[in-house]
């Protein structure tokens, strides 16, 4: 299809649409824009950190993390911290690592010090290079909702109805969840590797379905999602349903909507895309991981399979880029609209170096917040 992009981008000023009040549905589409509406506010989510660390991988995690934090919070240490992290820079996002910031996945420091505590000394360049690219995968954030409904207006045009959307690192699936509303996937996919936060996300979908459900009901008692009630004329499954970005459905869109949302706890290195039509990549804390993603990508893709990321893009030739949207248009961050054409099995393709900070503005950055955090302990 060709290229059918709204003009004017929704933008952070004129933000987010109010939500849909509730109970204030009349029609389907009151429904689908409330349940649009409802999917909100993961970024905020409050992490549970003990349960977190506690899982096999990242006990290390922790253990390191603490390791680089006391070296990070120690003056008589900061130049060795500094010195450990120079060589990985291409690993760090911002200017320190996210979980040894005040907001970080790490716990608090032991109210004794504990004399066998792993020392930054122990710590192979290996495993502190693997511990940064771990450390920034596991960020977290989310798209807000004007943006989705931007990136789904960008991307419309190329979606045809059926097919497999998947989120690779799906979070608490408010992207998994909103596309299966919006747009006219025969299923919605996300692939999460952090236990707490596939959990999270599967409460969100169960209330999602329950208010589905109930706001369906509200419409015609007896109609319920997944059933054939004796319905109305009117509210009958194939009655049509227009989506937001301009995509005709019925209201089987809404009706199943239970079998159109799939989660999964896994790794996405190893989720099965070999069915998909649109892979979806917050891809903005994964630069180390881009190589990799893209050759899985390329080898495991059907062809003509749509693939978005955001912030860097992918260079492997199996990719045509189709749309890139500069940062400040569709999000705050660029995003990248490719399409699977290319060869699957071509000559890989030499490692891109994405993101390669300076190393001396690095530095005198570090070097500031270092004063900062100073000052406020002192
Ligand atoms: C920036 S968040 C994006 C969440 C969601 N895609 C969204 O846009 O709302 C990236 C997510 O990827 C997950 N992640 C990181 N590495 C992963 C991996 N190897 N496999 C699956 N998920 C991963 C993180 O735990 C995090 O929840």
């Amino acid at each position: 299809m060709s290229g059918r992009h709204a003009p004017e981008w929704r933008r952070a000023d004129r933000a987010n649409r109010a939500a849909a009040p509730a109970g204030a549905c009349g029609t389907p589409g009151d429904v689908l824009a409330a349940l649009i509406d409802s999917v909100e506010g993961g970024e905020l989510h409050v992490r549970p950190l003990r349960a977190l660390l506690d899982s096999g991988r990242f006990a290390r995690f922790a253990e390191i993390g603490l390791a680089l934090r006391r070296a990070f919070r120690d003056p008589a240490r900061r130049d060795y911290f500094i010195a450990r992290l120079k060589p990985h820079l291409r690993y760090v996002i911002g200017a320190l690592p996210a979980s040894i910031q005040r907001h970080g996945m790490l716990p608090p420091e032991p109210a004794q010090p504990q004399p066998d505590a792993l020392q930054l000394e122990q710590v192979s360049e290996a495993e502190l290079r693997q511990w940064l690219v771990d450390d920034g995968s596991l960020i977290y954030g989310e798209f807000q909702r004007y943006e989705l409904e931007n990136y789904f207006d960008a991307i419309a045009p190329y979606v045809t109805p059926g097919g497999e959307m998947i989120d690779l690192g799906s979070g608490l699936g408010k992207v998994v969840m909103s596309a299966a509303l919006a747009l006219p996937f025969a299923r919605c996919t996300g692939v999460e590797l952090l236990g707490y936060r596939h959990a999270m996300a599967a409460e969100r979908r169960a209330r999602l379905l329950a208010r589905a459900g109930e706001l369906l009901a509200g419409l015609q008692p007896g109609l319920q999602p997944g059933l054939q009630p004796g319905l109305q004329p009117g509210l009958q499954p194939d009655a049509p349903l227009a989506l937001p970005c301009g995509h005709a459905a019925t209201l089987r869109h809404l009706l199943e909507l239970d079998a159109r949302i799939a989660l999964r706890e896994q790794n996405m290195f190893e989720a099965d895309v070999s069915r998909a039509s649109l892979v979806f990549i917050y891809s903005t804390c994964f630069a180390p991981l881009m190589d990799a993603l893209a050759a899985k990508l390329a080898r495991e893709l059907p062809q003509g399979c749509l693939v978005s990321c955001t912030t860097f893009p992918l260079t492997h030739p199996a990719f045509r880029l189709l749309h890139h949207f500069p940062s400040n248009s569709v999000a705050w961050t660029s995003v990248f609209l490719y399409q699977r054409t290319g060869p699957a099995d071509g000559p890989p393709p030499p490692p891109a170096c994405l993101y390669a900070p300076d190393p001396d503005e690095w530095e005198a950055r570090v070097r500031t917040e270092c004063a900062a955090q100073d000052a406020a302990s002192a």
